[in-house]
């Protein structure tokens, strides 16, 4: 059931489009008519994705196994396949390890989008969709936060894409031709409703959402909480959980805005709603019909209490917001987390 039909920019090529985001990005995309090139060099995804994307979509999406920084491939890439927009996903996004290989994260997410732009340039395509996120927007000063909010990053990950949204900005003030929208991911969670895809992190989640679908499917044995003593209503840090439907569809829907906007913006893609981890704890063991074992651990390093969106420009701008509920990005987490522990997962989408 495509949400959006868009007969501009029929080419699109999504770098990292293997990954989380990107792979659910070229479900929306592909049902609403778009020839999609995903340009991944599957460091942190596998070519299995391709697959499951032609099973839910019937259409399989053009895959070229390449790095961003590999030059010549991507100029290729982009002139074989008459590219009109691009989508930049690919990168590297944890944020402890990024402290502790800073020059990895440098390398890949700066120099890579630089190379990209170089390609883009090359080739005059001026059309790009950002992966941001809103660890630009650092300590929160004020919250919601919408756009205005002071930008400072608190992490070597979120200066690389703190430093891409300048570059950005610099590289549309250098030409007006530049159509560019960065937008700015709260907490992505969830999967495609066939259980298909999703979000499979390699080793231990670092992340709420994974950790807990691998304690209830008994993989892990409980969730550390980190910190009940935030000034939060029930003392736990709270986020703004997106699913990442949603999130998929507001990049669909931002690629008919950028037709005609020309310059570089900001936009954030969130509900606008917070909850707490505990909150999440409970939705999970509702979705699921499980128990999430949990035990209280002091806080984690570098977390805030509170952080979620004002969505408000998102919706006046690209006329999207979020209409998935906490209900449905348990469910779909769970189900995927489901599907991936069987062998079948990439011929047949489990029932619910
Ligand atoms: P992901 O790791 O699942 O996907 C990224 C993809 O990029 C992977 O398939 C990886 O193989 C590929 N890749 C990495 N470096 C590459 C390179 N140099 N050349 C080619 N391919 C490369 O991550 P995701 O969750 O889908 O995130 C996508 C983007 O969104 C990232 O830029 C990330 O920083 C950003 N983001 C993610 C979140 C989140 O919570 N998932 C939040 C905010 C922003
Ligand atoms: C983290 C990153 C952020 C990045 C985002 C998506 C940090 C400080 N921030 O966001 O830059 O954009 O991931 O990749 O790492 N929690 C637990 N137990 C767990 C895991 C998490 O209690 O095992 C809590 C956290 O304290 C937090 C909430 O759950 O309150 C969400 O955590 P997480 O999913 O890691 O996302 P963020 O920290 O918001």
């Amino acid at each position: 059931m495509p949400v959006y039909k868009s007969d501009c920019f029929v080419n699109i090529l999504l770098t990292g489009g293997m990954g989380y985001i990107g792979s659910h990005v070229a479900v929306v995309l592909l049902q609403a008519g778009h020839r999609v090139v995903l340009y991944d060099n599957l460091s942190n995804s596998d070519a299995g994705v391709l697959v499951r994307i032609e099973q839910i979509t019937g259409k399989m999406p053009i895959f070229i196994q390449a790095d961003i920084r590999a030059a010549e491939t991507l100029a290729d890439a982009l002139k074989q396949h008459a590219v009109e927009a691009v989508m930049h996903f690919a990168g590297l996004k944890a944020v402890g390890e990024s402290a502790q290989k800073p020059i990895e994260y440098y390398a890949n997410n700066v120099e890579g989008t630089i190379s990209l732009l170089e390609a883009m340039c090359k080739a005059e395509i001026r059309t790009l969709v950002f992966s941001g996120s809103a660890a630009v927007y650092g300590e929160p000063q004020y919250l919601p936060l919408d756009e205005m909010h002071p930008l400072s990053a608190t992490n070597p990950y979120g200066r690389t894409k703190l430093h891409i949204e300048e570059m950005l900005r610099d590289l549309s003030a250098s030409n007006p031709l530049w159509c560019i929208v960065c937008l700015r991911y709260f907490n992505p969670v969830g999967a495609h409703e066939s259980g298909l895809i999703g979000e499979n992190p390699v080793g231990i989640p670092n992340n709420l959402m994974p950790y807990i679908a691998r304690v209830v499917a008994g993989e892990l044995k409980e969730l550390s909480v980190f910190g009940n003593d935030y000034p939060t209503p029930d003392g736990t840090g709270v986020r703004d959980y997106i699913h990442v439907m949603d999130l998929a569809e507001g990049h669909a829907a931002s690629l008919p805005w950028l037709a005609e906007h020309p310059g570089c913006y900001a936009i954030n893609l969130g509900t606008g709603q917070g909850y707490s981890v505990l909150e999440m704890v409970a939705a999970f063991a509702s979705a699921s019909g499980h128990a999430v074992p949990f035990q209280i651990v002091p806080r984690r390093t570098g977390d805030v209490a509170a952080c979620y969106a004002n969505p408000g420009k998102a919706g006046r701008e690209l006329g999207w917001r979020a209409r998935r509920g906490l209900f449905d990005m348990c469910a779909s987490t769970w189900k995927f987390q489901r599907c991936i522990g069987l062998e079948s997962c990439t011929s047949r989408a489990i029932s619910p």
